[in-house]
C-alpha cells in the first residue's frame, strides 16, 4: 500500500503534493518523492524516511512547477531506499511514474525490455512502467502508449505518469488499487485517497477499474484502454479529514477488516512461480526439512498455532508451535534439520526477535513471515515471505492475521507437493480454492449488520467463552484475544473437547458462548459441546458454514481448511461491536501498543 498524489491546474503545485502526500503517510512512509515538470523537463526529487524530509529537499530547490505527481512509499519489491523510491524514470528521465500495487508480469516485461536495451536502475517491480511507455512512445503519443502500456502490464495498480515532450499532461490508470480523481476550480488532483485533496475540494470521482484517466491543465477525460469515454459521477465527500483517512468508516479498525479481501488478494498474487522463486528453498533443501518450528506473539502466535494443522496434515511434517516469550526463555533440544519460522506484523516485536536469535544461535534456517520490508526481523532472516496488507493502524490485529494465514497456507500446500504428500491434481484442486478466498472473505463481510444486531444482545455481558477444535481451536484463541484487547471484557478461547474438564465450571445462566460449527467429522461432537453448555445455561452464538440454522453466523463453504480464515472475520466483527457498543478507544485501547519492542 502505497500513496499517490498528483495534480496539473493554473497553481504552483509543489507544496499541494507534499501536503497531500503528508496526509496520505497512513499508507506507508518508508520513502518519498516527486517529480515535478518544467520547461519541457522533468525534476525528480526523492528522499528516504517520511515525507518531512522529501520536504526540505523540494524547498531547498524551489522549483515552480504546475504539473507534478508524487509519491509515498510502504516497500514491497526492493528495500527502502533512494533508488527504490517512486518516482521512476525511463532511460531519458522524459517519463516519470508513480505507481501503487504489484505489477505481477514485471519479470518478462523486464527481461524483454533489458533486451531490447533499456537499463534499469532499481529492483522495483514499478519501474517496468516507465520503460515500457518510453517503448510505446516510439510510434505513438503519449496517450497511446500508455493505455498500451497498460494492456501490457498484469495485476493491481494505479499508475499516474508524465512526458516531458507533452506537458501539463497526466495520464494515470487503475486496477484493484485505488485512485480518485479531485476536481477543483483551478486544477485537477489524482490521489490514493480523498484526504490528500480535502482541502482544496470535496468534489471527488472514485475511478473504476479499467479506468484511464488524462488530466491537462484543469481538465480531465475518462476512458478506457480502447479511448472508449467512461462516464463517471462527480460526488460531493462530506467527510472531515480524520473520517476521509478512515476511507468514511468510523475506526481504522473496521476499515482494516473491510479491507481483507484485497490484503488477501494481493498477498496471493505474490505467491505465484516456482517452490524456488516464492519460498527462497530448493526442493532439495525442502525435502531435508523434519519439521518446522513456528514462534510468534499474540494474534501472529494463533495464525502459527493455525498453519500447525495445514503443516501437519498436508505435508505431514511435525510442528512445534510456541510463543516466543516462552522460546526464549527455555533450554530446547534443538533438531538442527528443522525450519524455523517466525511470523509478525511489524517484524520488531522484542520477543520474536530474541527468539530469533536463539534459533540463528543453534544454526536453523530462518523464515519469517512479515508485513513490513526492511524491519529488524526480516533483515535477521534468511528467507521473507511477505504478507502484503499495507500499514495496519489499528492495534487489534486484523487484515495482518489472516494475510499470515494466506502465506502459511500456500507454504504448506507447496511444500506438500515438494514433498510428494500432496499429488498435483490434489494440490490444483486445495489451491484453486485458496485462490477463491477473496471472494469468499466478502460474504463474510456482507454479515456485518446481523453480527452488529447479535453484539447489541450481548454487549452488556461480562465474560464471554469462544469454543474450537482442530483448526478453529486457534480462531477461538483469537476471537477471545480480539474482544478482550479492545472491550476490556473476560474472554477466553477453548479446546471445546476440554470445557468438560474444567472450565464449564464458569458457565452460568446467559453466558455468551462463541461457537465454531465447520462441517466435517467434528461438527457433532462440535454440537454436542454446544449442548452441554447450553444445558448450563449458556446463550450459544454458533458460526457454521452449514446453512441450516438461521439464527448463526453463515460463513461460506468451499473447503474445511478455509473456515479459520472465514470465520475469524465474523468473531474481528463481533469483538469490534462489542467494543464500539461499549465505547471504547477501539483503534487505540487502553495499556496496549500496536508493536511491542520490549521483552
Ligand atoms: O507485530 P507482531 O505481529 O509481531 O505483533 C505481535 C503481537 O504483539 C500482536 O499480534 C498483538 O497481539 C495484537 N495487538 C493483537 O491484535
Amino acid at each position: 500500500m502505497c500513496g499517490i498524489v498528483a495534480y496539473s491546474g493554473k497553481k504552483e503545485c509543489s507544496k499541494l503534493i507534499i501536503d497531500g502526500l503528508k496526509k496520505l503517510e497512513y499508507r506507508g512512509y518508508d520513502s518519498a518523492g516527486i517529480s515535478l515538470e518544467k520547461d519541457n523537463e522533468i525534476i525528480t526529487l526523492k528522499a528516504v524516511g517520511r515525507v518531512e524530509n522529501l520536504e526540505k529537499l523540494v524547498k531547498k530547490e524551489e522549483i515552480q512547477s504546475f504539473c507534478a505527481i508524487g509519491h509515498t512509499r510502504w516497500a514491497t519489491h526492493g528495500k527502502p531506499c533512494e533508488i527504490n523510491s517512486h518516482p521512476h524514470n525511463d532511460c531519458t528521465d522524459t517519463i516519470s511514474i508513480v505507481h501503487n500495487g504489484i505489477i505481477e508480469n514485471y519479470a518478462p516485461l523486464k527481461a524483454e525490455l533489458e533486451r531490447k536495451g533499456h537499463i534499469f536502475k532499481s529492483q522495483t517491480d514499478s519501474e517496468v512502467v516507465a520503460h515500457l511507455i518510453e517503448e510505446n512512445l516510439k510510434t505513438q503519443d503519449f496517450t497511446h502508449a500508455f493505455c498500451q502500456t497498460i494492456k501490457q502490464v498484469r495485476g493491481a495498480y494505479a499508475i499516474a505518469a508524465l512526458y516531458a515532450k507533452e506537458p501539463g499532461k497526466i495520464m494515470a490508470a487503475k486496477n484493484q488499487s485505488p485512485l480518485v480523481l479531485g476536481v477543483a476550480k483551478d486544477g485537477v488532483f489524482l490521489a490514493s485517497d480523498v484526504p490528500a485533496f480535502l482541502a482544496h475540494t470535496n468534489k471527488a470521482i472514485f475511478l473504476e477499474d479499467g479506468d484511464i484517466v488524462q488530466i491537462e491543465i484543469s481538465t480531465y477525460k475518462i476512458f478506457n484502454t480502447d479511448l472508449k469515454a467512461q462516464p463517471r459521477k462527480v460526488n460531493e465527500v462530506n467527510w472531515d479529514f480524520t473520517t476521509a483517512q478512515k476511507g468514511g468508516y468510523k475506526h481504522f479498525m473496521l476499515k482494516e477488516i473491510y479491507e481483507q479481501p484485497r490484503s488477501a488478494q494481493d498477498t496471493l498474487r505474490t505467491l505465484k512461480g516456482s517452490f524456488e522463486q516464492v519460498f527462497g528453498l530448493t526442493k532439495k533443501e525442502a525435502k531435508k526439512i523434519k519439521g518446522v518450528y513456528l514462534v510468534a506473539c499474540g494474534t501472529a502466535y494463533h495464525a502459527s498455532l493455525c498453519a500447525k494443522y495445514m503443516l501437519e496434515d498436508f505435508a505431514q511434517i511435525p510442528v512445534e508451535v510456541e510463543t516466543a516469550s516462552e522460546f526464549k526463555y527455555r533450554k530446547i533440544a534443538f533438531c538442527k534439520d528443522w525450519l524455523f519460522i517466525a511470523v509478525s506484523q511489524s517484524g520488531e516485536t522484542a520477543d520474536t526477535i530474541a527468539a530469533i536469535k536463539n534459533a540463528k544461535e543453534a544454526g536453523l534456517k530462518v523464515m519469517s513471515v512479515c508485513n513490513v520490508v526492511g524491519s529488524t526481523i526480516t533483515r535477521l532472516s534468511d528467507i521473507t515471505l511477505y504478507t502484503h496488507c499495507g500499514p495496519e493502524i489499528s492495534v487489534a490485529s486484523t487484515k495482518a492475521f489472516t494475510s499470515q494465514l494466506v502465506v502459511l497456507y500456500s507454504f504448506a500446500l507447496n511444500l506438500a507437493l515438494a514433498l510428494g504428500r500432496l499429488t498435483q491434481t490434489e494440490f490444483d484442486n486445495l489451491y484453486s480454492s485458496l485462490e477463491k478466498l477473496p471472494e469468499l472473505m466478502k460474504e463474510v463481510l456482507s454479515q456485518d449488520s446481523k453480527i452488529k444486531e447479535l453484539a447489541k444482545e450481548v454487549f452488556t455481558k461480562k465474560d464471554f467463552i469462544f469454543l474450537g477444535r482442530n483448526s478453529s481451536y486457534p480462531i477461538a484463541l483469537e476471537g477471545a484475544l480480539k474482544l478482550k484487547e479492545i472491550s476490556y471484557l473476560h474472554a477466553e478461547g477453548f479446546a471445546a473437547g476440554e470445557i468438560k474438564h474444567g472450565p464449564i465450571a464458569v458457565i452460568e445462566e446467559g453466558t455468551p458462548v462463541l461457537a465454531l460449527v465447520p462441517q466435517g467429522v467434528l461438527e457433532e461432537k462440535m454440537l454436542s459441546n454446544c449442548q452441554e453448555v447450553k444445558a448450563r445455561g449458556a446463550q450459544v452464538i454458533m458460526i457454521r458454514d452449514s446453512k441450516e440454522k438461521a439464527k448463526a453466523i453463515h460463513i461460506p463453504f468451499e473447503k474445511e481448511f478455509l473456515f479459520p480464515i472465514l470465520s475469524v472475520i465474523a468473531l474481528q466483527f463481533f469483538a469490534y461491536y462489542i467494543a464500539v457498543l461499549k465505547g471504547r478507544d477501539v483503534d487505540r485501547p487502553r495499556n496496549l501498543a500496536k508493536s511491542v519492542t520490549v521483552e
